[in-house]
């Protein structure tokens, strides 16, 4: 099924890519592509500005100081990371997020180096340097610079057309890493448009059955760290026990992949090297924070409810 813009994309310039209303067909992406003719440079992406700082900051972060102190966790993905060059329009769009939305900014980078740890454990051919690396880069939410920053902020429920500026990410980033990279097929394509699909077709934006095992260990990441982190729209984060059983329902649920979620266990719980004899628990223990604004719409009537 081809994706549908709702709403104008530009590229990182502010020049308009693609109309809103436009289906987003093979030929109209081989357009696209096409008429992007600049050279860009490759830059090391742990190179860039303060990254590698900003990263290993991050380590030391509950949960993530569980989940690299391993020694081998943390050398496994630096090692991995220092392979990855990124193209230098991508990365200034990681300053714009670090200037304006701290959260999204760190969430990207994270997303990056914890898809990077399962998917080496998982699907080594994903991490080897003989093919280019741009879908382990900080790149899946990039289509948020397309969002204005007063809704990332927001504190309070979104409102129907706030949630669908926000969730219109999705579209816009597929459309820009292709022009970008100039390849609609790259799997850093694929990650942002598909990253907020399921396993059984429950997600958006396009509803369909997400059946890419690199996308849907991002999206095992990407749902870990939205509850796991600090965000504006909630005065606490999920803690880690409860987050991982929410993954946990979510993957007997079809929603998610089960792999992902049990090698994310593994490595909270310091040493278990095997994968396949981890057993998630589904015991109900926590409880989601309190006031927590996620998925919570303020609708014209006044009245909020959860979608
Ligand atoms: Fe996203
Ligand atoms: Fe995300």
């Amino acid at each position: 099924m081809n994706p549908t813009v709702r709403y104008p994309v530009y590229d990182l310039n502010n020049r308009l890519l693609v109309a809103a209303g436009t289906e987003l067909t093979p030929a109209f992406m081989a357009d696209l592509i096409q008429k992007n003719t600049t050279k860009y440079e490759q830059v090391p992406m742990l190179e860039y500005g303060s990254i590698r700082d900003d990263l290993m900051r991050q380590f030391t972060i509950p949960p993530y100081d569980v989940i690299f102190s391993r020694e081998d966790a943390m050398t496994t993905v630096l090692g991995v990371l220092e392979q990855v060059r990124l193209i230098r329009p991508l990365l200034e769009a990681m300053d714009y997020f670090r200037t304006n939305d701290f959260h999204t900014y760190q969430h990207m980078l994270i997303i990056s180096a914890l898809a990077t740890l399962i998917l080496h454990d998982l699907a080594p051919r994903y991490v080897s340097g003989d093919r280019n690396l741009h879908h382990l880069g900080p790149s899946h939410d990039l289509g948020k610079v397309s969002v204005p920053i007063p809704v990332l902020l927001k504190k309070s429920p979104l409102t129907r057309a706030e949630l669908d500026l926000v969730r219109h990410h999705a579209v816009a980033g597929y459309v820009m890493l292709s022009h970008y990279l100039r390849d609609a097929d790259n799997l850093a394509c694929l990650i942002a448009l598909d990253h907020h699909e399921r396993l059984n077709g429950s997600g958006y934006p396009r509803g369909i059955r997400q059946d890419n095992l690199v996308v849907a260990v991002t999206t095992v990441c990407d749902i870990y760290d939205a509850l796991v982190a600090q965000r504006p729209y909630r005065p606490v984060s999920f803690d880690n026990r409860t987050a991982i059983e929410e993954l946990t329902w979510m993957a007997d649920r079809g929603e998610i992949n089960m792999e992902a979620v049990q090698v994310l266990v593994a490595y909270n719980r310091r040493m278990t090297p095997d994968i396949s004899r981890v057993q998630v628990s589904r015991e109900h223990r926590g409880k989601p924070p309190a006031q927590n604004m996620y998925g919570v719409i303020l609708e014209d009537t006044g009245s909020v409810t959860k979608v």
